[in-house]
């Protein structure tokens, strides 16, 4: 089997590199939590930021190769290239064929309506891995180990937050995310 760890040694700087191992390790542990697929959890991990150090412009060049056209919101935010171009390379380049993967790729940075098990698990664990440092990561990282759902409705109320108080466009993705997820928490 591939080793992705030398995968991402090659394409991640310091930074990234142990970011990416630590949410691998911690989408492990929330997987064998949660009842999820623990070794695919790892190799989600592992693979999430796979693009998040390659220029934009080359990312997009990757994207216009593998038939891939980005919505206008898309491209108006660069920070969401990588998730995109994240999950082509793990289907297209590293040859992994499994859509699970790469439907926790492609939506670990906007979230979308009805996320599997595996898609929730590294959206949060992108959230609170050890390397994680902000104001209230406690509150998450405990809502984490009760309900996957209620540690997404934090991550995600941040992340709005963030991207209105910023001024930037805001997916489609994560407001269906933040709709379905307030219409379960009033039933
Ligand atoms: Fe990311
Ligand atoms: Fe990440």
């Amino acid at each position: 089997m591939t080793n992705y760890v030398d995968v991402i040694k090659e394409r991640l700087d310091p930074y990234r590199l142990r970011h990416s191992l630590c949410v691998a390790d911690c989408a492990k542990k929330l997987a064998s939590n949660y009842g999820c697929d623990a070794e695919k959890a790892y190799i989600a991990g592992i693979l999430h930021d796979v693009m998040k150090n390659t220029p934009p412009d080359e990312q997009l060049e990757f994207l216009r190769c593998v038939g891939v056209e980005l919505t206008e919101v898309e491209k108006s935010n660069p920070k969401l290239y990588h998730a995109i171009s994240g999950a082509y390379y793990v289907r297209n380049v590293l040859n992994i064929d499994d859509g699970d993967i790469f439907n926790a790729v492609r939506y670990h940075t906007t979230g979308r309506a009805n996320m599997s098990l595996l898609e929730r698990v590294i959206f949060i664990a992108d959230f609170i891995s050890d390397d994680r440092d902000y104001p209230d990561i406690e509150v998450i990282r405990k809502a984490a180990w009760e309900s996957l759902e209620k540690a997404m409705m934090i991550g995600l109320d941040f992340t709005i937050k963030e991207i209105v108080g910023r001024r930037q466009t805001l997916h489609p993705d994560s407001i269906n995310l933040y709709n379905e997820l307030i219409l379960e928490e009033k039933k």
